[in-house]
């Protein structure tokens, strides 16, 4: 799996992906709970500090429990996994559900913790920059900001001189679930990463100044 060839561990917590949705529901899922969470991104050319060139600006959330992760969360009786992003959406970003529509081909990946019997749904929306900065703009609004949600934070996406500042050492961070799988499956499957660079970040490890 992804997982397998990045060399990504999860203690104590076994994520596998499932390969096709359209295999949901099975025998083997009907009892499951579901979670869907979406990342918010916008393509940017815009330098950082001068110096950096992102290709996108991308959104997540510090949590509650001190993790960072995606918005969205745990799908009630008779949702979508969609709708159910929506409504996380409204609740903990602060976005009008209307205006949030996500659909079934905004879906990157799902990945089923056997531990807790859940199915982990993960979907991207891209925004256009001037939309991104406005939800950033409102979060705060959100019902649940300051409650589930601590604050909303860009990804630094790029890295800097010494090999780890940057990205790989936001990766260094704690991530709810499966949420860091998640954000490395979307890099790749938006083009935004390679994953050899993806394996870099990894590995880098900081510089350690005597
Ligand atoms: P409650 O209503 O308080 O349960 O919160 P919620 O509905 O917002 O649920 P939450 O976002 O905490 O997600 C529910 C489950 O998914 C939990 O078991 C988390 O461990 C897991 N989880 C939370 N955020 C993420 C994320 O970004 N990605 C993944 N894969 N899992 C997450
Ligand atoms: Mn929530
Ligand atoms: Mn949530
Ligand atoms: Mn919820
Ligand atoms: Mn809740």
């Amino acid at each position: 799996s992804f997982e397998d060839e990045l060399g990504l561990e999860c203690p104590g917590k076994i994520y596998t992906q499932v390969m096709d949705l359209k295999q949901l529901p099975s025998d083997k899922f009907k009892n499951s709970s579901h979670a869907a969470h979406c990342m918010i991104y916008a393509l940017n050319n815009r330098p950082v500090l001068k110096a950096y060139m992102p290709k996108a600006s991308i959104l997540m959330q510090l949590r509650f429990d001190g993790h960072f992760g995606f918005p969205g969360g745990v799908v009630e009786k008779g949702e979508t996994p969609e709708e159910a992003v929506a409504r996380e959406m409204e609740e903990e970003m602060g976005i009008l559900r209307h205006n949030f529509r996500i659909f079934p081909e905004d879906h990157v990946v799902t990945h089923y913790s056997e531990d807790k019997d859940l199915l982990l749904h993960f979907f991207t929306k891209e925004v256009s920059l001037n939309r991104l900065l406005n939800i950033e703009a409102t979060a705060v609004k959100g019902d649940y900001y300051g409650e589930e949600v601590m604050g909303i934070v860009r990804i630094p996406l790029y890295t800097m001189a010494d090999g780890f500042r940057g990205f790989p050492a936001f990766l260094n961070h704690g991530f709810i679930g499966n949420s860091k799988e998640q954000l490395l499956h979307a890099l790749i499957a938006k083009q935004l990463f390679t994953q050899e660079e993806i394996q870099t970040a990894l590995a880098a490890k900081p510089k350690i100044i005597t």
